[in-house]
């Protein structure tokens, strides 16, 4: 059966992807005319990564990147941090096209890393699932995405300590972790996981989730940031005292560096929180780090992998941090008297250049190039990767959403 609708799913596909995207082509956009057009830059996305669900489904598998030998790598079927942000995004364009096909490939590939919901072994189910079925129950309305929240959710809160006042991020005891000496080690993207938990809050009634993601965000508050507001990448407690036995990096440059997608993370992270709460100490928290990073990007507003590796500019750039962090900007924009709008539209423009966004069919149709996964690891390095385009998509329906009328 599964094997069937996979098929049916793969004609249909074939079929739209030579046609225009209707919707979105027949809207009437009206902007000022220094405002980005961001229509157009949705349109061409929505093309590449049609392409992309084309070969998703017949491969029945989720893309992630492309490995060296030029071929698209795909997520670990066994659990992937990367697994529900290609399903995501077609949860994204099918919100924005109104096409059925998205909403197919959105279940049918979700439906893979469902049985997840139940791993304790990590934290990054909050990434996995609120990307994926929590964008699907926003849509759809779907009852039965929300059992699956709730069970990722549970799932995520069991690594949660009390005395630490974090869930922890990684486990010790397996994979290059193991050999750094941590115990309790909590890192920056951990904040990207309490959306989850806010969430299944606001689904159940029942406040823990909510508690536990406000405590968390208040020690990572703390302890990760330094007096300038950047943050460092890992931060490791004694999971008896509470204390902190050490501040580290694992992806960026050294210890005492600024990973660029860390970077964006928090930012990211405290928008949600100040979404969540109200709480004015979230939003001047994401004002601070933002005036950090727009302090620190190059010229075009693309960031270098991390802010302060020593062979910049010739360093590679992580477009993945662009994206996530215009996507938070877009967000936090407003809510003060700060203004980001000049910044959001050069970041914008940049990814939309030539020089970041693929042609149409290239790039194995995803939609923007040089991204970085990890140097340190030697990983994914200036790459294509399923988050930067996620987030890229974000912030285009949030664009056009908040600035453009039509
Ligand atoms: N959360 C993993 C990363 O940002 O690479």
């Amino acid at each position: 059966m599964q094997q069937i609708k996979f098929i049916i799913l793969i004609g249909l596909v074939t079929l739209v992807s030579c046609k225009k995207s209707k919707n979105l082509s027949q809207r009437t956009v009206v902007s000022t005319e220094e405002r980005i057009k961001v229509t157009p830059m949705l349109e061409s996305a929505t093309k590449q990564l049609m392409g992309q669900l084309d070969k998703a489904i017949r491969a029945e598998k989720i893309p992630r990147t492309v490995n060296e030998n030029d071929s698209i790598r795909w997520v670990n079927p066994k659990f992937d941090w990367t697994e529900g942000f290609f399903p995501g995004s077609c949860w994204y364009l099918y919100e924005s096209t109104g096409d059925p096909l998205w909403k197919d490939g959105a279940v049918l590939l979700q439906k893979q890393i469902e049985s997840h919901k139940f791993r304790t072994d990590n934290h990054d189910l909050g990434f996995v699932f609120n990307c994926s079925f929590g964008n699907g129950l926003k849509i759809t309305k779907d009852e039965v995405y929300k059992d699956v929240l709730v069970t990722a959710a549970n799932s995520l809160i069991t690594r949660f300590n009390e005395k630490v006042g974090c869930i922890k991020s990684w486990d010790v005891d397996k994979g290059w972790q193991s050999e750094k000496g941590w115990e309790y080690p909590v890192i920056i993207d951990n904040m990207m996981n309490l959306e989850l938990l806010f969430e299944v809050s606001k689904l159940t009634g029942d406040s823990k989730y909510r508690d536990i993601a406000i405590t968390h965000a208040n020690t990572t508050m703390k302890n990760h940031f330094r007096a300038n507001h950047s943050s460092c990448h890992v931060v490791d407690y004694n999971p008896d005292t509470g204390k902190v036995r050490g501040k580290y990096t694992a992806q960026g440059y050294s210890d005492d560096s600024s990973w660029a997608r860390g970077q964006a993370w928090g930012l990211y992270g405290y928008v949600v929180c100040y979404r969540y709460t109200n709480d004015k100490r979230y939003l001047d928290q994401a004002n601070k780090i933002a005036k950090y990073i727009l302090g620190r990007l190059p010229e075009d507003f693309v960031p270098y992998w991390d802010y302060d590796t020593p062979d910049i500019p010739n360093a590679p750039r992580d477009v993945s941090a662009a994206a996530i962090t215009i996507s938070a900007l877009i967000e936090l924009d407003g809510f003060t008297e700060v203004s980001y709008l000049k910044e959001i539209d050069k970041i914008l423009k940049s990814l939309s250049s030539d020089v970041y966004t693929a042609k149409l069919g290239e790039n194995h149709n995803f939609i923007l190039k040089h991204s970085v996964g990890s140097i340190p690891h030697g990983a994914e390095i200036d790459v294509p990767l399923s988050y930067a385009d996620y987030y890229y998509i974000e912030a285009l329906i949030r664009y056009q959403r908040k600035y453009m009328e039509g």
